[in-house]
């Protein structure tokens, strides 16, 4: 492949350092060539900008010229916005939000009643795609009944080239197509969408950027998510995330204490802070400014609220990191610290530039200094090589932290990532039933330490619904486990103490004192 860029199509103009383009066009490599060699991407490293508040003004411009053609409809349009994946995405898809209200847009869960669909959608493992590309298929005899209807597609699927380009050959009733690099300019591609024919893809490889002041709708009234920074560096054979969220960047400390500080003085209570890994954040920086610094700050801020964040890479996690978490008052006790393996060959094989007694010492540790610590994993079975005495490596790494929870999943090969050109001859039966030893193992231990609670009280933020009648409203303890509660709907959004009467592997049960 030669690599360079192919253009076809309608130019309509351009602009800085992105092309802009439109019509039946796209901007992309040959469709093989999102097997993007490591080298290249590495170099990006420096290559992230920061999207200038004359830029962010311009999309608020564009949103008010889609506000004027809203307010000429008979009837307030609505939107649907359809998130999939991590809370990354969940954050992306509030300031989508954001920017569709400013437009005059409201919001509806039903596709019938929508005028413009938005999936964000997921790329970390086949099954995600597949139910995106199944919803996507279905939204063909939507738009047949509502031929107005503008479908839009972005996240990390978007984001690859071979997604796109399906898109743009098979799945005509899509009208934009957007990577992550691209949010920032959701408003100027819908108006271009309500003002000229066409189709718009807008999923040019880059870095990555960092904006400020796009509008946020959030969908929660106790819980936020702050995204500190964005992208990954690190890698892991396994992992697509790097390829489509582009270079490690992170957002100005001062930009983040603001935002934590407005959240908990509009009343929020449960706020995370969102990175791919946050250990790494304020690297690219260059101002000697890390992770624990930014959690020392945000501490001092005053008032009731718990800070939480993920997720947080092992090798960059040091003992300072959670010297300040057991000294502050308002950051949760409670870490999710991926381990993915317990086997140092598969660990070196995924990447993961840690060992197996490097990662029981930081959890150690981190116990030590936060007696009650809550802790849980992400944990990968079935890593292209694998071998059932290596996975079973990984139950015995299980048993001996005593996780609280855990996220499992069985490998899922990723086109253009370095393992899905790895020989994995282990069969899915095999990979499935030592898959099934590792959840047996995690629910007893999850039940052993939810019974554990029983007779204890807690302290717990009430958070919304549980869907047991008998236990209505649904909470959080500090270290995250839920605990349903008998209780007044009145307690929405508090912290109360609770009376831990019952539990189960999945949840706590408790009356409110
Ligand atoms: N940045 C986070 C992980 C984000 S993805 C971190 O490093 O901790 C969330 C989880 O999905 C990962 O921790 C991993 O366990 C899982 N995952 C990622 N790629 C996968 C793949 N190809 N197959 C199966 N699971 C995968
Ligand atoms: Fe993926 Fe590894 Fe980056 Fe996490 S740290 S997003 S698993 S490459
Ligand atoms: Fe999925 Fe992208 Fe998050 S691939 S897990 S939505 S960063």
């Amino acid at each position: 492949k030669s690599g360079e860029k192919q253009k076809s199509g309608l130019v309509l103009f351009r602009e800085k350092w992105y092309d802009y383009l439109i019509g039946v066009s796209m901007q992309q490599e040959g469709p093989d060539d999102h097997q993007i060699p490591l080298r290249r991407l590495r170099s990006m490293r420096q290559q992230t900008t920061r999207i200038s508040p004359e830029d962010i003004s311009r999309q608020l411009q564009y949103c008010r010229e889609v506000a004027a053609l809203s307010a000429a409809r008979p009837a307030q349009p609505l939107a649907f916005v359809d998130t999939y994946g991590c809370q990354q995405n969940e954050a992306d898809s509030e300031r989508i939000r954001g920017y569709l209200r400013e437009m005059g847009y409201g919001f509806t869960q039903d596709e019938e009643q929508a005028q413009i669909i938005v999936l964000n959608t997921c790329a970390i493992r086949e099954h995600a795609e597949q139910r995106v590309l199944g919803n996507l298929g279905a939204l063909v005899h939507v738009k047949r009944r509502h031929p107005e209807q503008i479908i839009c597609v972005c996240g990390c699927m978007a984001q690859e080239a071979h997604v796109a380009e399906k898109i743009k050959q098979s799945f005509r009733h899509v009208d934009l197509v957007f990577g992550p690099h691209a949010l920032w300019r959701f408003p100027e591609f819908i108006h271009t969408l309500l003002t000229q024919r066409g189709r718009v893809f807008q999923v040019a490889e880059e870095a990555g950027s960092i904006s400020e002041g796009i509008p946020v709708v959030r969908q929660d009234r106790v819980k936020a998510w702050v995204s500190i920074m964005y992208g990954c560096n690190n890698f892991c054979s396994y992992c697509i995330v790097p390829y489509v969220r582009g270079r490690e960047r992170s957002r100005d400390p001062q930009a983040v204490l603001a935002e934590v500080r407005e959240l908990v003085e509009a009343g929020y209570k449960d706020i995370t802070l969102l990175g791919q890994n946050v250990n790494s954040y304020g690297n690219d920086l260059d101002i000697g400014y890390h992770f624990p610094d930014l959690l020392e700050d945000i501490d001092k801020i005053p008032g009731e609220y718990l800070i939480r964040f993920m997720s947080s890479h092992p090798k960059d996690a040091t003992y300072r990191l959670f010297d300040v978490m057991a000294k502050s008052s308002h950051v949760a006790k409670q870490l999710h610290l991926p381990v993915q393996s317990g086997n140092d060959r598969v660990l070196r094989e995924m990447n993961r530039r840690y060992t197996r007694a490097q990662y029981l010492d930081l959890v150690n540790y981190a116990k030590r200094v936060m007696p009650g610590l809550v802790l849980t994993s992400d944990i990968i079975i079935g890593f292209p090589g694998e071998t059932e005495a290596e996975a079973m490596d990984t139950v015995s790494l299980v048993e001996e932290v005593g996780f609280d929870a855990l996220f499992t999943f069985i490998y899922s090969p990723r086109p253009g990532t370095k393992a899905a050109a790895m020989p994995d001859p282990a069969t899915r039966e095999e990979k499935q039933k030592w898959f099934d030893k590792l959840l047996e193992v995690q629910n007893a231990m999850s039940a052993k330490l939810h019974a554990a609670y029983v007779g204890e009280t807690v302290r717990v933020l009430v958070d919304g619904k549980s869907d047991d009648p008998d236990y209505p409203l649904a909470s959080r303890t500090e270290g995250n486990r839920l605990v349903r509660l008998k209780g007044d709907e009145a307690l929405m959004g508090k912290f109360v103490d609770v009376k831990i009467t019952g539990s189960n592997t999945w949840a706590l049960y408790g009356e409110a004192l």
